[in-house]
């Protein structure tokens, strides 16, 4: 472990079958004044909605709505969003669904009371929130962001065709959130793996960097290995709780910030597939799934004995006899073919993209410093190439 750093993670969870009734313990804590924010209706369908309002109503609370929030949120939906949350003087913001929920709701929470340009200053200029922020409250409908316990929210411009996350500091958590792994049975499965995915990437993002010995790569080894074997029993039976539970335990720790301490952290598949969804508005775990293998292959040359370790300690391979290229070539392989086995989406063709937006998508890539090898316009242009 050779960083610095500090570690706080203020967000309370309330896990399992009966964590809904955790509502009743946090509500008293905030004000009467609660705007409720949901997507597109799947709340509705399968009843968690019926359920929440009950809760709020037996608390005493005045529900505002605010519904619609599309998967991929937008700038313009959050300015919508914003004068729904002044108008309601609203003392709680509580998202009910995914990760698209979760990071709106935050986005609105540190607007409310600023009066700046939110997309300017928290998305183009990192700003940090200067001004009251809105306590926000999670009940989780679809696992992989990590949303619930962090700071992140990603919103997309699509006039500026961009796509952009903000990771925000402990003031910005979520106060408290509700897991109830049986509010993900519902999910279509293409949006079951994509989260699934979506996780994956988050830890080996964070795994693939840095050279030193890091208590966190072990516990990021872990992390997959429980993520594969729950993946491969979810995708034949969605309703098998304790996967489903393991799934969304590990989605939490993939990106609640613990595993990325001492860590660089890489995070250039997640800047690839966020441009991608800037151009196509693609599902986010399938953008990631599009891109990571050409990414990877591109940089093993740079980072070959910490992938030829994931092969191992992750895939099984048995490096006896191999070199480390040998070994770190055959983990990637045992991946990709796990990947097209849970059904991932395994290029950006399918997404969408074609080869004349390539240049724009080149364009909306934002490089990071913390992997391997640090990206130019010409690799980035080859890895899209690779992935059409
Ligand atoms: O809108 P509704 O009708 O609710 O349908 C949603 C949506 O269409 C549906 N869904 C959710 N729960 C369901 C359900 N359908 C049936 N049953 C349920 N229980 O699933 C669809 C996708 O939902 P969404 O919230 O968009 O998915 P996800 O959780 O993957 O969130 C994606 C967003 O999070 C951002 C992504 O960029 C993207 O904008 N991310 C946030 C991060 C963070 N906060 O740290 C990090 C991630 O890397 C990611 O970038
Ligand atoms: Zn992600």
């Amino acid at each position: 472990m050779l960083g610095n750093f500090t570690y706080c993670n203020p967000t309370k969870l309330y896990f399992g079958q009966n964590a809904l009734d955790g509502l009743n313990e946090e509500l008293p804590e905030y004000g009467k004044n609660v705007l409720l924010v949901y997507g597109g209706g799947s709340i509705k369908k399968n009843g968690i909605y019926d359920k929440v309002v009950a809760i709020l109503k037996s608390n005493d609370k005045e529900i505002f709505e605010d519904a619609g929030v599309m998967p991929n949120p937008t700038v313009d939906k959050l300015n919508e969003g914003i004068a729904r949350a002044r108008a309601a003087k609203a003392d709680l913001i509580l998202a009910v669904g995914g990760g698209s929920v979760c990071d709106y709701a935050k986005a609105v929470s540190v607007s409310v009371h600023c009066h700046d340009d939110p997309w300017e200053k928290y998305f183009i200029r990192f700003e940090e929130p200067s001004c009251e922020i809105i306590p926000v409250g999670c009940v989780l409908t679809m696992v992989g962001t990590g949303s619930e316990m962090n700071g992140g929210s990603v919103i997309t411009n699509h006039a500026q065709k961009q796509k952009i996350g903000h990771v925000f500091g402990e003031k910005v958590f979520p106060k408290f959130s509700i897991l109830n792994p049986e509010y993900t049975f519902t999910l279509p499965k293409y949006q079951m793996v994509s989260g699934i995915y979506d996780i994956m990437s988050h830890i080996l993002e964070q795994y693939f960097s840095g050279t030193d010995d890091n208590t966190s790569d072990y516990i990021m080894e872990g992390l997959l290995r429980s993520l594969i074997h729950s993946a491969n029993i979810a995708v034949e039976n969605p309703t098998n709780y304790e996967a489903r539970s393991n799934i969304m335990w590990t989605a939490t720790w993939a990106l609640n910030t613990l595993v990325a301490k001492g860590k660089t952290t890489d995070w250039m598949v997640h800047m690839l597939g966020q441009a991608v969804a800037a151009h196509t508005d693609a599902t986010h775990g399938m953008t990631l799934a599009a891109v990571s293998l050409p990414y990877y292959r591109y940089i093993l040359p740079y980072g070959t004995a910490k992938f030829a370790r994931y092969a191992v300690n992750v895939w099984g391979v048995d490096p006896h006899g191999k070199t480390e290229k040998q070994a770190a070539d055959e983990g990637l392989a045992r991946m990709e073919t796990w990947m097209q086995k849970i059904g991932l989406v395994m290029n950006i063709t399918e997404l969408g993209a074609n080869e004349a937006m390539l240049d724009g998508i080149v364009k909306s890539t934002h490089i990071m410093d913390g992997g391997y090898k640090i990206l130019d316009a010409t690799d980035i242009r080859a890895i899209l190439q690779a992935s059409l």
